[in-house]
């Protein structure tokens, strides 16, 4: 079996889908069900045999040991985190506690279960530990994509916190020996993305037909993977790629924010017909610290795993726009009290506006 951490939020629930439904090896889900986490993405697989899930913390290292002993997985495929940008500047602690002191605390627990298996299943246990391209920091217009000899230069609480994440996965593979594989991946978008990230965000604000708030010149760059690319990429790591190593892992779609947004507007127009949704766009005050722009190269992982994104970005937006249109009752169920509240703190400009 294998142990998804951080399984209830957008990327964990996409993996634990698409691996239960290719009918792999059980999974064992630790989630700590922060505002992020959301059991009902997991909803369809909640009574399927393979499935199980535990609410916890991963640094919890009492836990998270019991955990390892009782079910003995291959693998633990590492997602818990606090994942938002702007929620790490108007709060970076929870981003030190379960990025830093989480992550560095599961890697000890992996290390004790690890090193006492016996050698064939201690040389095929992986610890994949999945990050993002912001640990680069920001590239100009012209420079090359990052490739994964880029030095680390976060800039974001968050990307500091999860640059921090990867230099213990690399100190306890380099000291201790423990088969750590980290991936570095690039936007993702797709289905049960929680609304605070631009995508979701502008989907669901075009949708209610609210302000579509800009950051700033709105030029800012990011490439964009469709997260069943982003699954089908940790797959081929997981099973093909070498301890040690890193990845990088990307969408060859480099967008800037208007380009993104305007091309939601188009789909949601034609979805939507009887008003222009680009007229809701509203340049607000930009990110603090904001990154100009990331892109990657994934030349390492075509090259040696032969893995490359299938979903081109209009389709991925296409098919992303219609799960949100069909799937109403999610989005009511994740936009809470507490999302208003986080939304209104974070767009004043837009609620003294309304
Ligand atoms: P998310 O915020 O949607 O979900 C995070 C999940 O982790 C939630 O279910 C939450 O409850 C859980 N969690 C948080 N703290 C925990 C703790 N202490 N113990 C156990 N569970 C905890 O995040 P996501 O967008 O799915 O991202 C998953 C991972 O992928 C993160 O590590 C993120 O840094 C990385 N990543 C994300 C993107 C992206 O575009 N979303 C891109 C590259 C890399
Ligand atoms: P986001 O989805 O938060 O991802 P990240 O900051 O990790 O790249 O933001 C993507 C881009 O969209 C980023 O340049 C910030 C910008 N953005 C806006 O312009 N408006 C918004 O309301 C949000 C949430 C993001």
């Amino acid at each position: 079996m294998i142990i998804v951490t951080g399984g209830c939020g957008f990327i964990g629930s996409a993996f634990i889908l698409d691996w239960l439904a290719q009918d792999r090896e059980p999974v064992l889900n630790l989630d700590l069900l922060t505002y992020a986490g959301h059991p009902g993405n997991l909803r369809t697989v909640e009574s399927h045999p393979g499935y199980r899930f535990v609410r916890g913390d991963i640094a919890d290292s009492a836990l998270v040991g019991d955990l390892l002993r009782e079910h003995r997985p291959r693998a633990i495929v590492h997602f818990a985190a606090e994942s938002h940008v702007d929620r790490s500047i108007a709060g970076p602690d929870a981003f030190i506690q379960t990025n830093v002191v989480g992550t560095a605390r599961l890697l000890q627990a992996a290390h004790g279960y690890w090193s006492r298996l016996p050698a064939p299943e201690a040389s095929a246990f992986r610890f994949l530990n999945v990050s993002t391209d912001e640990v680069f920091g920001s590239l100009g217009p012209s420079e090359p994509a990052f490739s994964e000899t880029h030095p680390y230069q976060p800039n974001s609480p968050y990307s500091a916190s999860k640059a921090s994440a990867d230099h213990f996965a690399r100190a306890w593979c380099h000291t201790f020996g423990l088969p750590v594989i980290t991936t570095n991946c690039s936007n993702n978008y797709g289905p049960r993305q929680f609304p605070e990230k631009l995508i979701p965000l502008m989907i669901h604000n075009a949708l209610a037909g609210q302000p579509l708030p800009v950051y700033g010149d709105g030029r800012q760059v990011r490439d964009w993977l469709h997260v069943g690319d982003h699954c089908s990429a940790l797959r081929a790591v997981l099973e093909r790629g070498r301890p040690g190593e890193t990845y990088n892992i990307g969408g060859r779609s480099e967008r800037t924010n208007l380009e993104v947004v305007h091309t939601i507007c188009r789909v949601i127009d034609e979805a939507r017909p009887g008003r222009s949704h680009a007229a809701l766009v509203r340049h607000v005050q930009d990110r603090l610290g904001h990154d100009r722009r990331y892109a990657i190269d994934d030349s390492k992982i075509a090259a040696e795993l032969g893995w490359k994104p299938a979903v081109t970005f209009e389709q991925g937006i296409r098919d992303t726009v219609q799960w949100y249109l069909a799937n109403g009752d999610w989005v009511a169920s994740v936009t809470s009290g507490a999302y208003r509240r986080w939304v209104e703190q974070q767009y004043p400009a837009l609620h003294s506006a309304a």
